[in-house]
């Protein structure tokens, strides 16, 4: 049985604690929160579960296995230090960081510690993208050449996460990062970034509408738009929409979580991919709620089998510059493409003018 601690109860631990709860051989030991409130909830939720006001209290008291961390990016590095010191595993949420200086430094405590670390990359977990990733890798499409991969929605996202309307640096950092993964995961690595970004919500501090153009490895190109005010109806939230064209034939995520192939010699095949809503969840955020408990269990089959998880902190800091460079290439405006490999010094210069 592996023992767990969880930092942060707060919006999203929730999903983290829900999905636990229903997983094998795992048992959520303590918990602990800076907000008295939040620690005072999640005891009621889970009675039995030790409470801590902070990480080194529960990391002086409870042999851990691993720490489940669920609080924003600032504050990742030093716990993920503190929890890599004491010798237990870690999963960090994203964004993994504030800059790759912080990123590379968790990647390298964890190294030193001998600890696994995976950052809670949860998207290309969702059952639409692991059914369209299944897909490219059955051949049927050919080599893959294009993708556009959009989010685009209005859902009112600030009601449950207020400090997103002071975030300098938002839809790039909050879900760009999610969806420059599943580019990464769906074509692989890319070589070239060009950024625009719009604020077009008053209310908000940074960007809330994101066009980006990627070149990868092999000569695929992809565009990844997404924005927090696009009304429409009906709105697609939080489905992530997607097609694929290949050499022989095209992939399509549509709404309504409908997969549909063509193309290959074959007859249109048009599937349902949608997930199942864990008894403790509800729609129209059992995507993400079903993704969190593959993630989850993805963690604890690595655990047992010594594998590296697949969005290990490694494997994150590829996706990490990739939204650095997406900063850069929007603030440069004018000297197009951004070479990601060219990320380490030039994204960390211009980080305080990134956004829209
Ligand atoms: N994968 C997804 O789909 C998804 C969705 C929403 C949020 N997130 C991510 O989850 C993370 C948390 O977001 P949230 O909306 O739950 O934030 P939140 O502010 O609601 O909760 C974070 C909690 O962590 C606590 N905390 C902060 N620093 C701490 C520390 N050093 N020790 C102990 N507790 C500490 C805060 O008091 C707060 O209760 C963010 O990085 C966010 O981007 C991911």
């Amino acid at each position: 049985m592996y023992q767990i601690g969880v930092v942060g109860c707060g919006f999203f631990a929730r999903n983290h604690l829900e999905a636990w709860g229903g997983i094998d051989d795992v048992s959520v030991v303590a918990v602990c929160d800076l907000d008295p409130a939040r620690l005072d909830r999640a005891a009621t939720r889970w009675p039995g579960v030790r409470g801590y006001p902070d990480a080194a209290g529960m990391l002086a008291r409870e042999r851990l296995d691993f720490v489940d961390i669920v609080t924003a990016a600032p504050s990742h590095r030093a716990l993920v230090e503190q929890v890599a010191a004491a010798g237990a595993a870690v999963i960090c949420q994203k964004p993994f960081a504030p800059s790759l200086e912080d990123a590379r430094a968790m990647v390298a405590a964890c190294a030193r510690a001998g600890v696994p670390l995976m950052v809670h990359e949860n998207f290309r977990f969702q059952r639409p993208i692991l059914e369209l990733k299944k897909v490219v890798e059955s051949g049927r499409l050919g080599a893959p050449t294009y993708a556009r991969i959009r989010f685009r929605h209005a859902c009112d996202i600030y009601a449950g996460q207020p400090y997103l309307l002071e975030e300098e640096r938002l839809a790039i950092m909050d879900v760009g990062v999610h969806l420059l993964d599943v580019a990464r995961f769906l074509l692989g690595e890319a070589e070239t970034v060009f950024c625009r970004t719009q604020r077009i919500d008053p209310r908000v501090a940074g960007e809330d509408s994101v066009s980006i153009t990627l070149e990868h490895e092999g000569g695929a190109v992809s565009l990844v738009d997404f924005s927090f005010a696009t009304i429409q109806e009906p709105d697609p939230f939080p489905q992530t929409l997607i097609r694929i064209e290949g050499e022989r034939g095209t992939a399509q995520l549509l709404e309504g979580y409908r997969l549909e192939v063509s193309g290959g010699g074959v007859p249109i095949e048009v599937r349902d991919v949608e997930p199942p809503v864990p008894a403790w969840g509800g729609r129209p955020w059992h995507l993400i709620e079903d993704s969190v408990i593959t993630i989850q269990r993805h963690w604890i089959d690595c655990l047992k089998t010594g594998r590296e998880p697949a969005t290990s902190g490694a494997d994150n800091l590829k996706t990490l510059e990739l939204v650095f460079a997406a900063y850069d290439s929007a603030s440069a405006r004018g000297t197009a493409h951004q070479s990601a490999s060219a990320l380490g010094t030039a994204s960390e210069s211009a980080r305080a003018g990134g956004g829209a």
